[in-house]
Parts: structure tokens; C-alpha cells; sequence
């Protein structure tokens, strides 16, 4: 898959390939493109790179330039764009003056290439890794630390991956949309703080980002059939997206596509997960829309947020497109036979000291028992959430089907496959799961504060 650095996104691409007129000056450079790894392999089946974490500065709008950490100097990292089947070969270099690993989030691996603790040992500052895994399912992924991923991850340390299937939708225009949040202080610098509010709620910053940029513009075409690809980077914020005036047609999510998309006026995106969208702008040319995100409550808040505007759409001045329209169906996903087996996880907050702890079973990681499961095993995950404020509950390795809330069977809708998902607060999730590949493999909350606040366990898939 040889390529070089690319800048330019599929969008501006096609609306460059669609202006009739030949002298017309070449399209502005995209603000919102995302960085692509030059690609070693001359195999077009092959996407091999280097990968570098290291100390950069990164200037956040108008701010001075701030010390963060990155993957190769961009925030978010390198956009690995590939697809099903291919072999991605990463030489990792830890530049960082503290270990870390790369975990490749969502992504079905090899154990050994996973990126947790459970199964490498730490990559020491000037250490390299050899990460090397086949592509199997298409849909949105990330890759970040899996060490102290709190900081790692809110000083920068994350990107995306995208893998292309055999089923894609015929789109006018494709972006991925990398969302986070920053706490920047008065003078611009990344805030390194961990208060009381954080460790309970997880880090929220003053500063949302869209592929890194504060204040971003997206800009897409009236009439066009847009395609929006997201993933939540950020440590504790949900976001509840809402582009007034239009709805979502949600098409995918962790694990890819759904046979049955649906209409959705919010898309709530929990840290951890991704939402595959389309819809067709529609609006003046030339005119801008806010992209919101509305207040949600998830416990422990009473009421106390308010609306942010996240970017803003901005429509072209072209004449709108016409007669498109978006997917109603995709391929069935094969049911799972049901589990004979219920794995029962309790998720809980308990004070302790001046802080608190976040259990499971009673316990912090690394006390929580291991559970130990047959190779191909299927089980029951029956996440149960004592407590009053939402956990997004992840799974490394495998995806789950959603199957049941509170004992009620989920709608048809609710049951694509997901490897994060948010369990309210005194709600119980029942998940089903096959485990097919051997190792260790961790589960935790992906609010990070939590997951490194003890609620985060092992499953032991025997070989
Ligand atoms: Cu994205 Cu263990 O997590
Ligand atoms: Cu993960
Ligand atoms: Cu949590």
C-alpha cells in the first residue's frame, strides 16, 4: 500500500474532481485532514509503518504552543486507513520519558499484540516494539497507551484507524471525526490536574477538538450523501451530538455496520466509542451550522451542564446535489447461539480516604478475581451497575452483541456489535460473547480515571 504523506481528505478530493472548470484554483488545505503514515510495503495487502510517541508542542487555537505528548508530532496521531485482510506491521519507538505500550482499541489480535500489561512488558523510554496483526473486521478503531492512560492519553497519545470492507455505502463524502477534550489554563498550557471532580466524573476539559483543532469548521455540501466516522478520545467527556435541523442515520458502530440503520436526533458517544453516520446537509449555500453537544446527564450532576457548540458545519457555495439517499439495510449479523454461562460483573463506586475507589465484585484492580474461560467459550456478560453515574464498559478482543436491559430484550437496533458501551447508573446490560482467541485479555470502565481508579479486570481465554 505505498503512499505518501497524504493531506488532502476524500471530501476535498471529490469536490475538487467535481468543479467543472479546469483553471479553478486548487482547493485550500483541509484544517481538518488527518496526518497518514508513510507506508513501507510495496505489498498493496501490507500497511507497514513507524510509529514514534514522543514530547512535541501542539498549539491549541489561539492559544501559546503548549508541551504535549503525540504519535508522531500531530494530535490525533497518524490515520491508519487500510482493509479487511490486510497485515499491519508497526515499529513502535517509545521516545517518552516513561514506558508505555499501544493497545489497538476494538481491533480482534493476537494477544500478544494487544498492548496491555497482562500480556508485554513495559516499553521503556528509547524501547521499541514490533506490532504486527491481520485486519478482520471493517469499521472505526484507535490506537493509545495502555500505561497510565489517564495522562497518557489526555497529553495527546491517541489516533484512528480505519478498515474498509466488502460492504461500504456509495457516499458523496467521508470524513472521520476524532473528538476530545483539553483543560487548558489561563496561559494556554495544558492543565496537568487531577482534582476531586476528575477522579469522580474522569477528566473533562474547557476545550473541545475535532481532529485536534478548537473551534473547527467542517465543511461538506448541500444534498451531498455525507458520511461521518467517530470515535470519543476523551478521558471522561460523553458527547450528545446534535446538528439542529437534521437527524443521523446511524449506519455502524464499534463493530461495524448495522442491518438496520436508524434515525437519531442525538448521537451519544461515550469515551471509547464510535458511531458510523450519514445524512445529507441541507441548508443556504454558504451558510453555518453549530454542531452541539446538549447536556446528558450521567449521574452525580444534577442538572449542572450546559450546551457547547463543538465545530461548525459550514455549507459550500455549490449548487446543492440532488436525488441522493441513504441506506436502510445492510447484511444480517449472525446471531450468537445463547450462553450457557453467565459471567456476573457488579460495577460500584466506594469512598476511600480523601478520594474514591471504582470496583468490580467488590474489588480494584489488580485484586478483581481473573475469570477464566474455555477457548471458543461462549458467556453471558451480565454487567450489572450498582452505582449512580454511567461506566462505559469495554471489552478488549472481542465485540459482544447486546441482548438485554434490566431483563427486557433490546430492540433490533441496540444489538450491533460493540466492544464499549454505556451502562447507566442502577442498570443491568446483559452481553454475549464468544471467546475465541486464547490470552489474556483486559475489561475495565473507559473512563480512564476509573479504569486506572481500580474498575478494571482480567478474562483468561485458555488455549
Ligand atoms: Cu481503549 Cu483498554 O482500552
Ligand atoms: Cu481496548
Ligand atoms: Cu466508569
Amino acid at each position: 500500500m505505498k503512499r505518501l504523506v497524504a493531506a488532502s481528505s476524500l471530501a476535498v478530493a471529490l469536490a475538487a474532481c467535481s468543479s467543472s472548470k479546469t483553471d479553478a484554483p486548487p482547493a485550500p488545505p483541509d484544517p481538518l485532514a488527518l496526518v497518514t503514515p508513510i507506508d513501507e510495503s510495496p505489498d498493496p495487502n501490507v500497511l507497514q509503518i513507524k510509529l514514534e510517541a514522543k514530547e512535541s508542542t501542539k498549539t491549541f487555537g489561539s492559544s501559546p504552543p503548549t508541551a504535549v505528548w503525540s504519535f508522531g508530532g500531530t494530535i490525533p496521531g497518524p490515520l491508519l486507513d487500510a482493509k479487511v485482510g490486510d497485515r499491519v506491521v508497526v515499529d513502535f519507538q517509545n521516545s517518552l520519558p516513561e514506558p508505555t505500550t499501544v493497545h489497538w482499541h476494538g481491533i480482534r489480535l493476537p494477544a500478544a499484540m494487544d498492548g496491555t500489561l497482562a500480556m508485554q512488558q513495559p516499553i521503556p523510554p528509547g524501547g521499541r516494539f514490533h506490532y504486527e496483526f491481520t485486519l478482520k473486521d471493517a469499521g472505526l478503531f484507535w490506537y493509545h497507551p495502555h500505561m497510565r492512560s489517564d495522562i497518557q492519553v489526555q497529553k495527546g497519545l491517541y489516533g484512528a484507524i480505519r478498515v474498509r470492507g466488502p460492504n461500504e455505502p456509495t457516499s458523496d463524502d467521508e470524513r472521520v471525526l476524532v473528538l476530545d477534550d483539553v483543560r487548558l489554563k489561563d496561559d494556554g498550557s495544558l492543565a496537568e490536574y487531577l482534582d476531586d471532580t476528575a477522579q469522580m466524573m474522569g477528566r473533562e476539559g474547557n476545550t473541545l477538538l475535532v481532529n485536534g483543532i478548537t473551534n473547527a469548521t467542517i465543511p461538506v455540501r448541500a444534498g451531498a450523501a455525507t458520511r461521518f466516522r467517530l470515535v470519543n478520545t476523551a478521558n471522561g467527556r460523553f458527547f450528545n451530538l446534535r446538528l439542529p435541523g437534521h437527524l443521523w442515520r446511524v449506519i455502524g458502530t464499534d463493530g461495524g455496520l448495522l442491518p438496520k440503520p436508524y434515525d437519531a436526533e442525538h448521537l451519544l458517544i461515550a469515551p471509547g466509542e464510535r458511531y458510523d453516520v450519514m445524512l445529507i446537509p441541507n441548508g443556504a449555500p454558504g451558510s453555518s451550522i453549530d454542531l452541539m453537544d446538549d447536556p446528558y446527564e450521567r449521574g452525580h450532576e444534577s442538572g449542572k451542564r450546559a450546551p457547547n457548540v463543538v465545530a461548525h458545519v459550514k455549507i459550500a457555495d455549490d449548487a446543492p446535489l440532488a436525488g441522493r439517499v441513504l441506506p436502510t439495510s445492510f447484511p444480517a449479523i449472525d446471531p450468537l447461539p445463547p450462553a450457557q454461562k453467565t459471567i456476573p460483573l457488579t460495577l460500584d463506586e466506594a469512598s476511600k480516604g480523601d478520594g474514591f475507589v471504582f470496583t468490580i465484585n467488590g474489588a480494584t484492580f489488580p485484586d478483581v478475581p481473573m475469570i477464566d474461560v474455555e477457548r471458543n467459550g461462549l458467556r453471558t456478560l451480565e454487567v450489572k451497575n450498582a452505582s449512580d453515574m454511567d461506566h462505559p464498559f469495554h471489552l478488549h478482543g472481542f465485540f459482544f452483541q447486546p441482548i438485554e436491559k434490566n431483563g427486557a430484550p433490546l430492540p433490533l437496533e441496540s444489538t450491533g456489535k460493540k466492544d464499549t458501551i454505556i451502562v447507566p447508573g442502577k442498570t443491568t446490560l446483559k452481553l454475549l460473547t464468544r471467546f475465541d482467541e486464547p490470552g489474556m485479555w483486559m475489561y475495565h470502565c473507559h473512563i480512564l480515571e476509573h479504569a486506572e481508579g481500580g474498575m478494571m479486570g482480567e478474562i483468561h481465554v485458555m488455549e
